[in-house]
């Protein structure tokens, strides 16, 4: 069949990657796609949210199925589109429809489901222009540290974490009167803080069953030791070596199952993938949130550990029979670490001329924000590739990275050195 992957970045790259090795892949497309896409599909210079300008690409190549990367299409209804229209409607689209995608659209609709169905998160009130002062009031009742969340998308910039009550008032302040991150922080939801060690489960569902993909744990800060800025992810190690089966069957039972149940009794149709980012409070799992898609850098170790034809688990996420499909996991560790553009989560330069890629050995380069122009690779964002190994360990993983990161350069080039330093 021939197969869209909408996005541009590693996570692209790597269903690129993996979807074109399938049998059941004949020409593969990627919009807009980057470097890496380049050289194994074919890239189609259409944004991933023009609905239209999809529309016209999907049916010119006769695509039969849609892999949806980033969030926004879903959130904006990609998959209600194709539905609601009568050349597309027959297309299967990978990533839940509107309502669903809410999950991560609003933080205030993940955190009332989550409450419904019982699932284990954080105690959470929101807040809007009109209720501001209990706000503070609501502030002043908890403990430091503070946690504020922008309810809608703020490209993973709208979770605030304060230690001083006077600066979490000033911040909320900030967010509902002065729209600090927009119409996204018209409401803010204010939650109990956490306090615990993080992880991702990956979740495929094709709105009845579900299968669980090799969990994989990310590092967000731009600084060693976790410190300084947010950012997309500098780096992923899967499996998680501290997800010991009796956590694993923990997240199962009481997070996954009543997520999918929860879904169901909602009415809420999902075809795609469920991130659920986890927090290790003790020995308990709790949600910190809800994606409607893979992660990106995640992506980039838990599909090279996935043996089986992922575009048969798509074709019968699509069809409604997951439950036939086996999920074979490579029993080996997988490590990427991010190459990015010095400066980056914050302004940073572009156009750097990417040199040594030939020189990587038995790593896997996924490109992200690279592009080729005048037939070399040059960077054309914050994140620009991850470098992706298997390993015995995952130590032995990360050393093979690093050892290939060493062969790279670009101008202002930077990496996190620790990847993997806290498990
Ligand atoms: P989110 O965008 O909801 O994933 O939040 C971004 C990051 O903020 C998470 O990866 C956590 O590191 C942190 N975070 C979010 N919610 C909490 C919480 N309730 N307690 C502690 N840390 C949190
Ligand atoms: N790496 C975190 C994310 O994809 O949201």
């Amino acid at each position: 069949m021939n197969i869209l992957v909408l996005g541009s970045g590693g996570r692209e790259h790597t269903f690129a990657w993996k979807i074109a090795q399938s049998k059941h892949c004949n020409n593969l497309f990627v919009a807009p796609g980057n470097s890496g896409t380049h050289g194994i599909a074919t890239n189609l210079n259409v944004s991933a949210t023009d609905f239209e300008a999809i529309k016209e690409v999907v049916l010119k190549n006769d695509i039969e199925l849609v892999v949806v990367g980033p969030e926004d299409p879903l959130v904006n209804g990609i998959h209600d589109f194709f539905l609601g229209d009568q050349k597309l409607k027959n297309v299967a689209v990978i990533g839940p429809q509107k309502a669903a995608a809410e999950l991560e659209g609003s933080k205030e609709f993940a955190k009332e489901f989550m409450s419904r169905h019982n699932i284990p998160t954080a105690a959470y009130q929101s807040f809007t222009k009109g209720n501001v002062e209990e706000g503070y009031r609501f502030l002043e009742s908890l403990k430091a540290p503070y946690v504020l969340k922008a309810d809608g998308l703020a490209a993973g910039k709208g979770v605030l974490i304060l230690n001083d009550l006077e600066e979490a008032k000033a911040e909320l302040k900030n967010m509902l009167i002065d729209s600090k991150f927009g119409e996204a922080s018209s409401k803010v939801v204010i939650e109990e803080f956490l306090d615990g060690i993080e992880l991702s489960c990956f979740v495929l569902t094709d709105g009845k069953d579900y299968k669980i993909l090799p969990t994989a744990k990310d590092y967000k800060r731009i600084g060693e030791g976790d410190t300084g800025l947010n950012t997309g992810g500098m780096g992923a190690v899967s499996p998680v070596p501290f997800a010991t089966e009796d956590f694993l069957s923990k997240i199962e039972d009481r997070i996954v199952k009543p997520t999918v149940e929860g879904l169901k009794k909602d009415n809420l149709p999902y075809v795609g993938f469920i991130f659920i980012g986890l927090i290790k409070v003790g020995d308990e799992p709790k949600v910190i949130e809800y994606n409607v898609r893979m992660g990106d850098p995640e992506t980039e170790v838990v599909l090279p550990r996935l043996k089986t034809d992922l575009v048969e688990i798509f074709k019968a996420m699509a069809n409604g029979t997951l439950s036939d499909v086996a999920i074979d996991v490579d029993e080996r560790a997988a490590t990427t670490i991010m190459v990015v553009s010095g400066g980056y989560p914050e302004a940073y330069e572009k156009g750097k001329e990417i040199k040594g890629l030939e020189a990587i050995e038995d790593s896997i380069v996924f490109h992200a924000g690279a592009k080729e122009v005048d037939g070399k690779v040059v960077t054309s964002g914050g994140r620009v590739m991850a470098i992706t190994s298997y390993g015995n360990t995952y130590q032995e993983a990360i050393k093979k990275s690093y050892q290939n990161i060493g062969k790279l350069h670009f101008d202002k080039m930077h990496y996190r050195k620790d990847i993997g330093f806290d498990l």
